[in-house]
């Protein structure tokens, strides 16, 4: 503790005199830069980042003084490190559980209602696995983009989003958070949405329906035939047709006069929705078996 209080001393008087070069950790700014050479190296580098760590908060929504829901107007820096500057955030001796208490006393609400008993929280994720608070980034996120956030433990669900058919989030275009809350939802898999479907639906509105037609797969589950993160069969099909189509309708379609003797469909570059276009679901008429 004792050792903390002298570590904030230092921090709080490099944030008064924001030109203090990181040597001055020995005391005499006056000294030789050679004398670097004197101060062991690990307390010239940690000095230098908590100097700029503690700089960097003072640009964030945490230090407006004149909002009085914030940290720095209730208390400053023990608002978030404890009366007696107890708690770091060091995940190697803080328990999740006790570093992420101070940060749900003021964000329980909203978007972490369900952050209690979500896979995150019961995976022992802490506030600042993901976020960092003395940074700038908006939403103050540990790096640049949700891919690398995201991506830093979900190595699959990243290298998904490399496959050539994927949702524009590398490009830049749309989030992980657009279909997920990564606080937790009472919905399946951290969705937005109460079903797969329904988070489909706030896009991709059109294949809602109702259809007078309905193909019973794309009832239940769009990601039966789809993986939203990205595949290597256009457009993000699991599989391609027709064994997609195959794992449910067996039988090689025999009964069905094909126009045109001896064409295989199965070899046909777009194979069962060369006929059966509207798999989504047919509004018209003769729709029945999604022709058109
Ligand atoms: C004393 C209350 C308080 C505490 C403690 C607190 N925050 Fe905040 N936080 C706020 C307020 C107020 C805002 C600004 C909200 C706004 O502008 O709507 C904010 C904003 C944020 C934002 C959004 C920043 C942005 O760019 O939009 C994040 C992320 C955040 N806090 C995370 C945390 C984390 C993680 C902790 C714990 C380490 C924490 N907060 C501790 C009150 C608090
Ligand atoms: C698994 C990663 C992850 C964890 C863990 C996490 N967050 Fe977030 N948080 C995010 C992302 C990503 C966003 C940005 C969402 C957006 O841009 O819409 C965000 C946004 C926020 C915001 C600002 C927007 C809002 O929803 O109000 C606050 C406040 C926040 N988080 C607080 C917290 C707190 C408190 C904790 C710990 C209980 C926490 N977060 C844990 C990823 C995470
Ligand atoms: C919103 C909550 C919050 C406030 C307010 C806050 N901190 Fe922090 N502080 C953190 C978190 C979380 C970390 C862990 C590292 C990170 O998130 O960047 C941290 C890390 C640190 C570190 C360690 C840096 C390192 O490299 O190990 C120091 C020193 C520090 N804070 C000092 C301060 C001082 C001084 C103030 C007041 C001027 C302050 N903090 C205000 C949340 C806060
Ligand atoms: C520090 C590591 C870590 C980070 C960073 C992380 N996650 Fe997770 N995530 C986990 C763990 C651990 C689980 C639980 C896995 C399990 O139970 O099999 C999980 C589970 C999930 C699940 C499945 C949840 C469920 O309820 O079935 C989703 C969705 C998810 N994470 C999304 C995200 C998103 C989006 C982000 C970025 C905003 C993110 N995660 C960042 C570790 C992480
Ligand atoms: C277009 C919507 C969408 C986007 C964008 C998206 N996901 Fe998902 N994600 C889903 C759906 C839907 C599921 C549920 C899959 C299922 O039930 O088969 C899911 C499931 C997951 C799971 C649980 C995986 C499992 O095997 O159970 C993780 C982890 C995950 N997503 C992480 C991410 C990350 C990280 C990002 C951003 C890099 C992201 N997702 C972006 C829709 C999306
Ligand atoms: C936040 C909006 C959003 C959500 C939610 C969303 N999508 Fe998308 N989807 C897009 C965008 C944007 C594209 C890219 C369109 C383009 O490239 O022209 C896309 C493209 C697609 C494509 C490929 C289209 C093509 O022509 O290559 C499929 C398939 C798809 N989405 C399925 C899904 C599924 C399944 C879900 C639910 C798990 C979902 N989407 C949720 C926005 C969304
Ligand atoms: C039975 C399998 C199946 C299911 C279930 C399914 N799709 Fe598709 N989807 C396909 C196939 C096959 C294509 C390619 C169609 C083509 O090339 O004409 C496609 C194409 C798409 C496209 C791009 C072309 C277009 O029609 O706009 C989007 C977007 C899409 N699906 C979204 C969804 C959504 C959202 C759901 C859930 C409501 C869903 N799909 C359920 C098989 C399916
Ligand atoms: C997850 C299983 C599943 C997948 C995958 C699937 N279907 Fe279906 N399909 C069904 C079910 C269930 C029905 C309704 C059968 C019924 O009502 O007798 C159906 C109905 C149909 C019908 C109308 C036939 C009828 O008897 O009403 C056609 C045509 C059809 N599917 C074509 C396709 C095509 C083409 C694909 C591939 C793009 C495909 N299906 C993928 C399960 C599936
Ligand atoms: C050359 C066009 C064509 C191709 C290619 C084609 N179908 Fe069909 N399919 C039809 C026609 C026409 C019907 C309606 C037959 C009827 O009215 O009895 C049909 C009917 C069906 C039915 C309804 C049940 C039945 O057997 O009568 C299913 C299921 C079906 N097709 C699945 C498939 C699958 C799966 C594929 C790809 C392996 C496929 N079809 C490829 C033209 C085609």
């Amino acid at each position: 503790m004792r050792h903390w209080l002298l570590v904030f001393g230092i921090a709080l008087a490099m944030v008064l005199v924001p030109v203090a070069p990181a040597w001055a950790v020995g005391g005499d700014p006056e000294r030789p830069v050679r004398g670097v050479d004197k101060v062991p190296k690990l307390e010239v580098d940690r000095s230098a980042r908590i100097q700029e760590h503690v700089q960097r908060i003072f640009r964030t929504p945490h230090a407006n003084f004149a909002d009085e829901r914030t940290p720095f107007a209730q208390g400053m820096c023990n608002r978030c490190h404890g009366a007696g500057m107890e708690i770091f955030f060091n995940p190697e001796k803080e328990s999740a559980e006790r570093m992420n208490q101070p940060c749900l006393s003021c964000h329980e609400e909203g978007a972490r209602r369900h952050w209690h008993g979500s896979t995150h929280e019961f995976s022992g994720l802490a506030c600042v696995n993901c976020h960092a608070m003395h940074n700038e980034r908006p939403r103050l996120l540990k790096a640049d983009t949700q891919l690398e956030v995201c991506g830093a433990c979900h190595l699959d669900r990243r290298a998904d989003f490399g496959k050539p058919s994927h949702h524009p989030v590398p490009e830049g275009l749309m989030q992980c958070t657009d279909c997920h809350n990564p606080h937790g939802t009472p919905g399946p898999s951290k969705l937005i949405g109460h079903t797969v479907n329904e988070t489909c639906y706030n896009c991709h509105a059109e294949k809602r329906g109702p259809f007078l037609w309905e193909h019973n797969p794309a009832r239940e589950a769009c990601t039966t035939c789809h993986d939203p993160h990205g595949s290597i069969h256009r457009p993000m099909l699991v599989s391609r047709p027709p064994m997609l189509c195959q794992q449910c309708h067996l039988g090689s379609h025999s009964d069905v006069a094909l126009t045109g003797a001896r064409m295989d469909f199965r070899v046909q570059g777009r194979s069962c929705l060369n006929c059966h276009s509207q798999v989504h679901g047919s509004n018209h008429p003769r729709g029945f078996v999604f022709k058109e």
